[in-house]
């Protein structure tokens, strides 16, 4: 595991979020109330952009189908249920460190 470089702090104002890609995957950087979180980008439904859903205190909605998930754990805090497709799983989360303007994460 390695800390890489993502973001400019000034980037993520609370309650904003933001998509980023490193080395062929997709991240979800979120700034909740003042402290950020690092998330799996695609939702584990079919792959939804999340940072292109919404964000409501530390849950994010993905933009698909709407399955919901807390941006601090990768938790499933609702789902839509569609039998043939399957249903969302909980999300990876990532250690996110801020060193004057930078933003890194664990990966
Ligand atoms: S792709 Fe996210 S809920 Fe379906």
């Amino acid at each position: 595991m390695r800390s890489v470089k993502v973001a400019k702090r000034s980037e993520l104002s609370p309650g904003t979020m933001m998509g980023v890609e490193m080395e062929g995957k997709h991240f979800l950087l979120a700034n909740v109330e003042g402290t950020l979180y690092a998330m799996d980008g695609l939702c584990s439904h079919m792959a939804g952009r999340l940072w292109e859903g919404t964000l409501e205190g530390s849950v994010v909605k993905c933009p698909k189908h709407g399955s919901r998930f807390d941006v601090r754990t990768g938790e499933v805090i609702s789902q839509v249920r569609t039998p043939l497709i399957g249903k969302a799983k909980p999300l990876g989360t990532y250690k996110i460190s801020v060193e004057g303007e930078d933003v890194s994460i664990d990966i």
